[in-house]
């Protein structure tokens, strides 16, 4: 497919998506979220495609929405568009994927790293919800994934003043699962995906489904569907090369099915 404002690759069975705005420092307009949208279904709909990793630039994952787009816009054009609900067509992806970020990731490029099931940071890394100071909040989902993701003191005191997170305060927080070198991020981001590009792809939707739940659901309901889901993938092939190669000391020949 032909994309204006974003770079997408494959390397085996890794995609590589790279917001490329630089001009905007990646601010996410409507044309990058189309395109976000397709590039993503695209990954999803592709049996040989495993895992995905979103990046951007060293300077900036992503600086927010964009604002010279939003500026000008009333309330009954947010609500009649329904505006940033195409979002969740994005965080609909069921395989897996990563976001590696560098630079900032402020407003909407904070809240598009949370929709990632994790962050990988460079030590360069910056997060913050500074939309209070454009006399608004967050829209795509940062109070609710921030909040979750580092608890109420931070998420609160970060959305009151706009306040930025370095990597290592995020990482200490639990905001990202790990943090390294900034100018080895990439090939951090694309090794840990390259690893689970080589699980078993049922075990892995299935993983990523219930972790999720957790955030969807109460936990009895939670730990129902885990069990559930668990019960499931021994109806599959994988699972049960996956238990006879352990036994039999070899690694595990994966068909998806
Ligand atoms: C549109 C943006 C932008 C954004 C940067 N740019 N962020 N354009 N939307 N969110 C543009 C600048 O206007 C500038 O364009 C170019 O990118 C380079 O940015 P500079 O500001 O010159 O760079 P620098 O001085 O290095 O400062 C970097 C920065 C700053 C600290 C990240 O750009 C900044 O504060 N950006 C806004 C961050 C923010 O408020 N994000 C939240 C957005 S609201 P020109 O043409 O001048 O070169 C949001 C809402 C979500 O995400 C939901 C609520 C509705």
């Amino acid at each position: 497919a032909d994309y204006n404002s974003i770079l997408v690759e494959q390397r085996d069975a890794v995609t590589l998506v790279t917001l490329n705005r630089p001009q905007a420092l990646n601010a996410l307009n409507s044309e990058v979220l189309r395109e976000l949208i397709a590039a993503f279904a695209a990954y999803d709909a592709d049996d040989g495609q495993r895992c995905l990793v979103l990046t951007g630039s060293e300077k900036a994952f992503a600086a927010g929405a964009d604002i010279k787009e939003m500026s000008s816009q009333g309330f009954a054009d947010m609500y009649a568009s329904d505006f940033f609900a195409g979002w969740e067509k994005v965080t609909a992806t069921r395989k897996p994927w990563i976001a590696a970020v560098s630079g900032f990731a402020l407003g909407g490029g904070c809240e598009v790293a949370m929709m990632a099931d994790f962050i990988i940071a460079g030590d360069n890394a910056k997060f913050g919800q500074p939309e209070i100071k454009l006399g608004v909040t967050p829209g795509m989902g940062g109070s609710q994934r921030l909040t979750l993701a580092v608890g109420k003191a931070k998420a609160m005191e970060m959305c009151l003043t706009g306040r930025m997170m370095n990597a290592e305060e995020a990482e200490r927080a639990g905001l990202v699962a790990r943090v390294v070198p900034a100018a080895s991020l990439l090939d951090e981001a694309l090794k840990t995906a390259a690893e689970i590009a080589a699980m078993p792809p049922l075990a892995a939707i299935a993983a990523k489904e219930m972790v999720n739940g957790t955030f969807e659901q109460s936990l009895s309901q939670g730990i129902r569907f885990e069990r559930r889901l668990f019960h499931g993938l021994f109806g599959t092939a994988d699972q049960k090369e996956g238990m006879a190669a352990f036994v039999e000391k070899r690694p595990g020949n994966w068909t998806g099915k």
